[in-house]
């Protein structure tokens, strides 16, 4: 015999008052073992949408799916930390600081998820290096982080299992935009998954989930609550997400400029932000004496990544795949580069075939856009701004009118550089 009644769950929440902590065991039980319905849990997920939770029952929320399924044993010798972002365009800052916090000393387990929409997934631009594999087992994983001390890998299906399922029903329900529910859902994989300490990337602008820095500020304090909550330290920075991050968005050129950054060049913006995101890690880590810059320039981080790329059947030597077409896109006429929207790019680059549009569809390694120019950069007319890579040329026109309207050059505009510190707003810390 169940303790409670669906519906009497529901209405609780409809009606506006607390889920007690009873209820949200349950319910999360209950859903995961389907003796919840989807319909039921989807008129739960729209209640929690219109009326929230509060910080108590959002962290016993976040509980509840942890306890859903397994946590995994890290157990490793050296001090875990793992980062998380929330999602931006052009975001391959995993790449480069997984291997860069492993050589400065930390243990960095970092599950990763498969692009869906506008922002692309780390799993996917990984897999665009040939024989790299992203399925590892809960021992290859230990046994990565001992021996590498970096392991980027699929979430094992063990881990927040409850997550899963709810994700899915968000998805085609319009709940996936509430701050309770998207703090629980990165929450419980993160504290599932045994890192002793988590620093959140939390994106803000045109190409986040997070429009304005006040609901970024709102989603940063609700999982830095949730990390105190569970005794995991948790640091949560800001960071703009208005232009791309870096020159490349999409899969193989998002791997090939990470590598550039791990061979001491690349971006501003990627090297300063791999930078701070570092020195937070490290910091949380315990390990505060050690600076991460002259590690990066070193060329360590590069030899870890390349022990990484290698522990999981990659080749990190081996040539990238090139696209079949490329389409330039010129500079309208000579000025100053004043905007590059991160949004209608990420849109453009998935509908070249970097996204997918389904969780089951495959996406293209090759497919990207490459930016010639960053905002606060001069540009002559005639010069190329954008890239698009493609294998499927007839994409082209879609991704021409995502772009429409997407950049503007200036003759007299004296708009600073987007690059290097200007993109870290703020810093919230548990
Ligand atoms: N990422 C997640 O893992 N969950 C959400 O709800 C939103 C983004």
């Amino acid at each position: 015999m169940e303790p409670f009644a669906a519906v009497d769950v529901i209405r609780t929440k409809r009606d506006g008052s607390r889920l007690t902590t009873e209820q949200i065991d349950w319910v999360v039980d209950a859903y995961t073992r389907g003796v919840v319905a989807e319909e039921q849990l989807a008129a739960l997920a729209m209640a929690i949408f219109l009326n929230g939770m509060d910080a108590e029952e959002t962290a016993r929320w976040t509980g509840a799916m942890i306890e859903s399924g397994e946590r995994l044993a890290l157990r490793v010798s050296r001090p875990t930390v793992d980062k998380h972002s929330t999602g931006g365009v052009g975001d391959k800052i995993t790449l480069p600081l997984a291997p860069l916090v492993a050589a400065c000393g930390a243990a960095v387990p970092q599950l990763s998820g498969r692009g869906l929409g506008h922002t692309g997934g780390t799993l996917d631009k990984l897999e665009s290096i040939p024989g790299w594999r992203a399925e590892l087992s809960a021992e290859e994983i230990r046994d990565q982080l001992e021996t590498v001390g970096a392991v980027v890998c699929a979430a094992t299906p063990t881990l927040a299992p409850a997550d899963r399922k709810l994700y899915a029903l968000r998805d085609v329900t319009a709940t996936v935009e509430s701050v309770p529910l998207i703090a629980s859902s990165i929450m419980s994989k993160k504290i599932a998954e045994g890192a002793g300490a988590l620093v959140l990337d939390v994106k803000v602008g045109s190409g986040a989930f997070m429009k304005t820095p006040e609901q970024a500020r709102e989603l940063a304090s609700a999982l830095v609550g949730i990390g105190a909550a569970h005794g995991v330290a948790t640091t949560a920075l800001l960071t703009d997400m208005n232009t791309p991050l870096g020159r490349t968005v999409g899969n193989a050129v998002e791997v090939a400029e990470a590598v550039e950054v791990l061979r001491g060049g690349g971006p501003d913006d990627v090297v300063a932000l791999t930078l701070a995101l570092a020195r937070e890690m490290l910091t949380l880590a315990g390990l505060t004496g050690v600076d991460p810059a002259p590690v990066l320039a070193s060329g360590q981080a590069y030899e870890t990544w390349c022990r990484m790329i290698r522990a999981q059947g990659g080749d990190p030597e081996a040539p990238l795949p090139k696209p079949e077409h490329v389409h330039v896109v010129t500079a309208p006429e000579s000025g100053t580069l004043t905007r590059l929207d991160a949004y209608a790019v990420g849109i453009a680059a998935w509908r070249l075939g970097a996204g997918r549009a389904r969780k089951e569809d495959p996406v293209q390694a090759a497919a990207g856009i490459r930016c010639h120019a960053k905002p606060g950069e001069r540009v002559e007319r005639g010069q190329p701004l954008l890239e698009l890579h493609t294998d499927t040329p007839d994409t082209v026109p879609a991704a021409l009118a995502a772009l429409s309207g997407a950049y503007d050059v200036s003759e007299n505009s004296n708009a600073p550089a987007t690059s290097g510190e200007g993109i870290m707003l703020e810093t919230l810390r548990s």
